[in-house]
C-alpha cells in the first residue's frame, strides 16, 4: 500500500510537491557546488568559504568549502541569543516523569562559556580532544559546544558501554580530559557512572583531568588533583568566552562505532561540511517550521544524537528537548507523556523502541492527546512495515508524515528519506534520496546495476558535506574500509533493493556489523570479549531475528578442556556477564550455546554462514555442507538447535 502526501500538509511545507523535490535534486546532481554553496548561507561563516568542492577521490580525500571559517558553538548558541534570548534552546526532560528544565539561549550561552573557560583552565587548547561519558544531563550539551568553541574535539562515548570500552575509546583519541558524572538515573536504575570512569581512567597517566557533573546526592570518591566537581569549577569562572574560529576542514567531533574487526573506530567529521549537511537536513527531512519543538530520544551517545537533538536543531535555532530517561519508565505511556508535556511538534525515535511500545497496546497511546505532533521520524534500523503503520495510524492519528530515513555515523547526517509532504511512502522503505546524494546499487563482483528492480550492495557515487573525512589517526583504515571493497565508491556495509518505482529498501547488513536495537555491534568485538574469558577456547558470534531488538546476539563457544565439567547454565551466566562487563549491557548475549566444536572448512575458517542459518532456525537449508572439515560438529549444532524450539 502507498501512503499518499498528506493534504494540507503541503501548504507550510518547505517541498510541497514530487515536482519541488525532483527540481532541486535534480539541480544538487548536476550543479552541486552551486546547490551546496546556496545551503552553506545558512550558517553564519566569520569568512565564507572561498571555494566549494575540493575532491580527490583516488586518495580517498574531500574537502567542503575551503577558505571559510566559522565556529559551531556561535552558529549553535550565539547567533540565536541575539535574536531570541528567551526562547527555550533546550527543554531537559529529567528521568522522573512532570520534571522539567527550560535552558533559554541566553543561559545555554551563560552555561557554555562557563564550561569552556572551564575547559580552558584545565589545559584544553583547540585541536585537544575531550572525552565525554554522560548521562543525559545539560551539562552534556554544555560540554559539546563548549568543545565546538574553543576548538577541541569532542569525543562522545555512550554512558552504557564498559570501562574497558570508555578505556580503549580513550587511548585512541589520546583525550587528556574526561568529563562524567557521580550518577546517572536511567529509568529505574542508577548508573554508577563515576565508578566506571574510575575503573576507566584507572593508572592511565594520560588523563590529567576529571571534571564530575553533580547529577544525584550520591557522595563519590575523588581522587585529589585529578577529579574535580564540575560546578564548583563553574563558579570560579565567568559566561564570556571569546569563539575560535575553524577552518571549515578543522575536526568538530570524533564518534567511535563499530566495523567489522574488534576494534572501534573513531570516525572524524569536520566543522564547516558537517554542519552545513546537519542543518540542510534537519531543513527539509523533518520540515523544520519556526515554532517547532523537536524530541529526539536518541542518547548523545550516538550520532542521531549529534546530529538531530544537539547541532541540527540548535544551529537552526529551534527549541530541542534532552529526554533522560527511557521509554517505558515508568510505564509505556512515557513517550507520549513527554509529547504533550512539552507540546512536541516532531518526534523522532526507533523502531526497537516502537516495537516495546506497540507491544504494551494502544491503551498508553490513547491516554495522550498528542496533538501538538505534526511529524514522525524513525532511523537506526528498518522499521517493520506493521510497525510503520502503527506509528502512523495509532500514534499520529493518520494526521503526521511517517519520515523513516537511512543513515550511518559516517554519513553525518541523513541521505535516504521522504520530503514530509510531498514523497508518497511506502511502509519499511526509506523512499529516496536526500538532496546532493546519488546511490548506487552494485554485485559482489563489483558490477554496477542499472535500472529499477535491482539488489546489491549499497554504495553512494559522490562525496556530500557531511561525509565523515577519516578515521582518527588512521586514514588507510578509512581507505580500507569504505572505498577498498568498490574502488571510488562509498560502500555502506549495507544491502539493498532497488524497486521498480526507484525507492530504497534497506535490507539490512552485508558485514560482520550486527544492529542491535538500533545499536551497532561488531561480531568480532563480542568475540574478543568471550574469548578474553579464561574457559573459553573459540568464539563465533552471529545475529538472529529478534522480536524487540531487531538482531539479537547468538554466541557459539567451546570451552577450554579443564572447564568442561563446569554447570552449563552457571557457563552460560558466566559468559553473559563476561560480555556486559567488558562491551556493556547492549552487547549481553541472548543466547549461548556451548558445543564442542565449530564448524569449520578444511583451511580451518568457522562458517559463520551455517552458524548463521542455524541461529535463525533455518536448519532445512543450510546450504552446501561438503566443505566441512568434520561433519559430526555439525550433528551437534542440530540436535541442540532442535532441543531449543
Ligand atoms: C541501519 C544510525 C534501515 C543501517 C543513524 C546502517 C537503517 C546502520 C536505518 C547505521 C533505516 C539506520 N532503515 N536501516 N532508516 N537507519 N539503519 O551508524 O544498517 O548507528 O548502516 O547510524 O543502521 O547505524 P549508525
Amino acid at each position: 500500500m502507498i501512503y499518499a502526501p498528506k493534504e494540507g500538509f503541503g501548504r507550510t511545507a518547505r517541498i510541497q510537491s514530487m515536482e519541488d523535490y525532483q527540481f532541486l535534486y535534480r539541480k544538487s546532481l548536476e550543479r552541486p557546488e552551486e546547490f551546496w554553496g546556496e545551503m552553506a548561507q545558512a550558517l553564519t561563516w566569520f569568512h565564507p568559504p572561498e571555494t566549494v568542492l575540493d575532491a580527490d577521490t583516488d586518495q580517498v580525500d574531500f574537502s567542503w568549502f575551503g577558505g571559510g571559517r566559522l565556529n559551531a558553538c556561535y552558529n549553535a548558541v550565539d547567533r540565536h541569543v541575539k535574536e531570541n534570548p528567551r526562547k527555550p534552546a533546550i527543554i531537559w526532560a529529567k528521568n522522573e516523569p512532570g520534571q522539567y528544565e527550560l535552558i533559554t539561549w541566553r543561559d545555554l550561552k551563560h552555561n557554555v562559556g562557563r564550561v569552556a573557560n572551564v575547559l580552558k583552565a584545565h589545559g584544553v587548547k583547540k585541536g585537544d580532544r575531550v572525552c565525554i561519558y554522560l548521562p543525559m544531563v545539560p551539562e552534556l550539551a554544555y560540554t559539546m559546544l563548549a568543545c565546538a568553541r574553543i576548538g577541541a574535539v569532542h569525543s562522545v562515548v555512550f554512558a552504557g558501554f564498559s570501562a574497558d570500552s570508555l578505556r580503549e575509546r580513550i587511548l585512541d583519541s589520546g583525550a587528556q580530559v574526561l568529563v562524567t558524572a557521580n550518577e546517572g538515573p536511567r529509568g529505574a536504575k542508577r548508573v554508577r557512572t563515576k565508578a566506571i570512569s574510575d575503573e576507566a581512567v584507572e593508572g592511565l597517566s594520560q588523563v590529567r583531568s576529571v571534571l564530575v557533573v553533580r547529577r544525584t546526592e550520591a557522595d563519590v570518591p575523588m581522587k585529589a588533583g585529578r577529579d574535580w566537581w564540575l560546578d564548583q569549577e563553574m563558579s570560579k569562572h565567568r559566561g564570556t568566552c571569546p569563539v575560535e574560529w575553524m577552518a571549515a576542514e578543522d575536526p568538530l567531533f570524533i564518534l567511535y562505532t563499530s566495523g567489522s574487526t574488534g576494534k572501534p573506530k573513531g570516525v572524524m567529521h569536520t566543522t564547516g561540511g558537517y554542519l552545513v549537511y546537519a542543518v540542510t537536513t534537519h531543513r527539509y527531512v523533518f520540515d523544520l517550521q519556526p515554532d517547532d519543538v523537536h524530541f529526539c530520544t536518541a542518547d548523545m551517545g550516538w550520532i542521531t544524537g549529534h546530529t538531530y537533538l544537539l547541532y541540527g536543531p540548535l544551529a537552526n535555532g529551534t527549541t530541542t528537548v534532552l529526554f533522560e530517561s527511557i521509554p517505558t519508565y515508568p510505564d509505556a505511556g512515557r513517550l507520549w507523556q513527554v509529547v504533550d508535556d512539552v507540546k512536541a511538534t516532531v518526534l523522532f525515535t526507533a523502531p526497537t523502541a516502537l516495537r516495546a511500545l506497540l507491544r504494551e497496546g494502544d491503551a498508553y497511546v490513547k491516554k495522550s492527546s498528542r496533538k501538538s505532533l505534526r511529524l514522525l521520524a524513525s532511523a537506526g534500523e528498518p522499521i517493520n512495515p506493521e510497525v510503520w503503520r502503527w506509528y502512523h495510524d495509532v500514534v499520529g492519528e493518520g494526521r503526521c508524515p511517517v519520515v523513516d530515513n537511512w543513515w550511518q555515523t559516517e554519513t553525518g547526517g541523513v541521505l535516504i528519506a521522504p520530503m514530509p509532504g510531498a514523497t508518497p511512502c511506502k511502509p519499511g522503505s526509506a523512499t529516496l534520496p536526500f538532496f546532493g546524494v546519488e546511490p548506487v546499487l552494485v554485485d559482489d563482483e563489483g558490477r554496477v546495476l542499472e535500472g529499477n528492480g535491482v539488489s546489491g550492495n549499497l554504495c553512494i557515487a559522490r562525496t556530500w558535506p557531511g561525509q565523515a573525512r577519516t578515521l582518527w589517526g588512521n586514514h588507510q583504515r578509512f581507505i580500507e574500509t569504505y572505498y577498498s571493497r568498490f574502488p571510488r565508491l562509498y560502500f555502506t556495509g549495507d544491502g539493498c533493493r532497488r524497486d521498480e518505482d526507484g525507492y530504497y529498501w534497506i535490507t539490512g547488513r552485508v558485514d560482520d556489523v550486527l544492529n542491535v536495537s538500533g545499536h551497532r555491534l561488531g561480531t568480532a568485538e563480542v568475540e574478543s570479549a568471550l574469548v578474553a574469558h579464561e574457559s573459553v577456547a573459540e568464539a563465533a558470534v552471529v545475529g538472529f531475528p529478534h522480536e524487540l531488538k531487531g538482531t539479537g546476539v547468538c554466541a557459539f563457544v567451546t570451552l577450554k578442556p579443564e572447564f568442561l565439567d563446569a554447570s552449563t547454565e552457571q557457563m552460560m551466566g558466566a559468559l553473559k556477564e563476561q560480555v556486559r562487563h567488558v562491551i556493556g549491557p547492549i552487547a549481553t548475549p541472548d543466547q549461548v550455546r556451548i558445543v564442542s566444536g565449530l564448524p569449520k572448512t578444511r583451511s580451518g575458517k568457522i562458517l559463520r554462514r551455517m552458524l548463521r542459518k542455524i541461529a535463525c532456525g533455518e536448519t532445512q537449508d543450510l546450504g552446501d555442507t561438503s566443505t566441512l572439515a568434520e561433519p559430526s560438529v555439525l550433528d551437534e549444532l542440530l540436535t541442540q538447535q532442535s532441543q531449543m524450539q
